[in-house]
């Protein structure tokens, strides 16, 4: 499905997003024909550089992903311009570049640090670049707490409406994710067992084997629970939680998302040791290599940022009291792997023999990453002769398999629903807040105790007491897939 022309201007137009993650997604879309010839893509950024030098950069970004031709024929299209937020110089040019055409879709990604989303707006107000078809899209983290969040949705909401305003969370673009509201609301299958009666618990994991490599600077500020849990998990958890929306329009799914965000049981400093637990790594082997620990990548001995959390969350309503949801994710872990796994109780009477407590739970896993796919893990009766002997076995479904066709970028997605106006899978400010408001006590109390993160090793599953804080509930982390 093809859309109208536009521009996309990218400001961090040379950061690490942009690069990694933006500018291969836009070039995927062209190679399936979804941008069109006149359509412009606009980086931005502080160095000096003209269309030449940053076509020549992005040459060496995207080479891989297709041959020579194509790219050259992608890169006509794309064009650069330093600018400083906080500077005048070149703001006219570039206001007479992108010009006011008012029915022409204008995308504006701000993929900078928060602190420059209010000057940036300001100045595309000035130059009334946020008129007609404008748009603006807000990379995560909005903000380090509550307080500084609201500040700059205010700042932001002078110059653009809240439907013109898209919070980008790319979790939600990822296939496994809306592949959940599909199961969830698409089969009849899971609905009636959809709470707390027949779910035991939820598991989130979101490990990755990278450490913060040279995005040093920005998350040495951050944390992971900023980083990943006050956004990509509490939406993941969302998703999982959420009472059915009445259809897929934009408000319907955030409405019911809200409702889970409100409910969340709150963290302070009453409970904080008791159901989070921080953590930093430390020197070891990650993907077969040795690696410095975070101190030394960061070259600052007394860092306090985590890099890993784990924590047991609960959601405070008739569908989900008592269930717990144990999240947990770490940089320098060892696998890449993104799941949720959602865990049933165990039947109540055994027919074989023994306590029912020692059949196996079902157990639906949805892997958001590497090779998306869903399965679910069953009881069956293990082939042939030999009396009743019991398996735990998956239906397991590979969607790469089952489809034969390479799962698109999260970003390749949400570019194209900023592009038609679709804002369905990014976030309400209301969403942002909610979120805030649940994991702001959470760094306050860590802050008020002093408490160093827990040391890690790199290439472990973090530390010890993330294990010692589900193994207290009597279960385990998920490793079976
Ligand atoms: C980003 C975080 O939002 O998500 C990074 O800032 C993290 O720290 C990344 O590495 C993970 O995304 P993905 O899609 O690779 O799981």
């Amino acid at each position: 499905q093809s859309v109208d022309p536009f521009d996309l201007v990218i400001f961090g137009g040379t950061g690490d997003l942009a690069l990694r993650k933006l500018l291969p997604a836009l070039f995927h879309r062209f190679l399936d024909g979804q941008i069109p010839g006149s359509s412009r893509i606009v980086g931005i950024a502080r160095e000096t550089l003209d269309d030449a030098g940053y076509r020549a950069q992005l040459r060496e970004a995207l080479i891989g992903i297709c041959d020579a031709r194509q790219l050259d024929v992608f890169l006509q299209q794309v064009f650069y311009r330093p600018l400083d937020a906080r500077k005048d110089e070149g703001w006219d040019d570039f206001a007479a570049l992108i010009g006011s055409e008012p029915e022409h879709v204008r995308v504006f990604y701000l993929s900078t640090s928060p602190e420059l989303f209010v000057d940036i707006c300001t100045r595309l107000g000035h130059y009334k670049l946020n008129e007609g078809a404008s748009r603006v899209v807000l990379e995560k983290p909005i903000g380090r707490d509550l307080a500084s969040a609201n500040q700059i949705n205010d700042a932001v909401g002078k110059v653009f409406s809240e439907s013109q305003t898209f919070r980008i969370d790319h979790y939600l673009g990822k296939e496994t994710v809306q592949n959940l509201l599909v199961l969830r609301f698409g089969n009849a299958l899971f609905e009636p067992l959809w709470n707390a009666g027949h779910i035991d618990h939820v598991q989130i994991t979101v490990a990755e084997t990278l450490g913060v490599g040279h995005r040093g600077s920005y998350y040495d500020r951050a944390g992971a629970l900023r980083d990943m849990v006050q956004n990509h998990m509490l939406q993941l958890l969302c998703m999982v939680a959420m009472e059915p929306p009445s259809s897929l329009a934009p408000d319907a799914v955030r409405d019911e998302k809200l409702k889970v965000l409100h409910s969340l049981k709150p963290i302070d400093e009453s409970n904080v040791s008791q159901l989070t637990v921080r953590g930093q790594y430390r020197a070891g082997v990650a993907d077969g290599a040795s690696v410095p620990g975070y101190p030394e990548e960061l070259g600052n001995n007394k860092s306090n940022t985590e890099t890993f959390v784990a924590l047991k969350a609960e959601i405070a309503n008739w569908r989900w009291a008592g269930v717990p949801f144990y999240l947990r994710t770490g940089k320098r872990l060892p696998s890449r792997v993104s799941e949720i796994a959602v865990t049933f109780k165990p039947v109540p009477h055994s027919i074989f023999g023994g306590d029912a407590g020692t059949l196996a739970q079902n157990r639906l896993v949805l892997r958001l990453q590497p090779d998306e796919g869903v399965k679910l893990w069953l009881t069956i009766k293990h082939p042939g002769p030999g009396g009743l002997r019991l398996r735990h076995v998956p239906l397991d479904m590979s969607f790469a398999e089952a489809f034969g066709v390479q799962q698109p970028d999260a970003y390749e997605r949400l570019l194209l629903d900023v592009v038609r106006g679709n804002p369905t899978l990014f976030m309400r400010r209301d969403e942002v807040e909610a979120a805030w408001h649940w994991a702001g006590p959470i760094l306050a109390a860590w802050a008020d105790s002093g408490e160093p993160p827990r040391p890690y090793t790199a290439g472990s599953w973090g530390p010890s007491a993330a294990v010692a804080l589900i193994e207290r509930d009597g279960r385990t982390w998920n490793e079976d897939g």
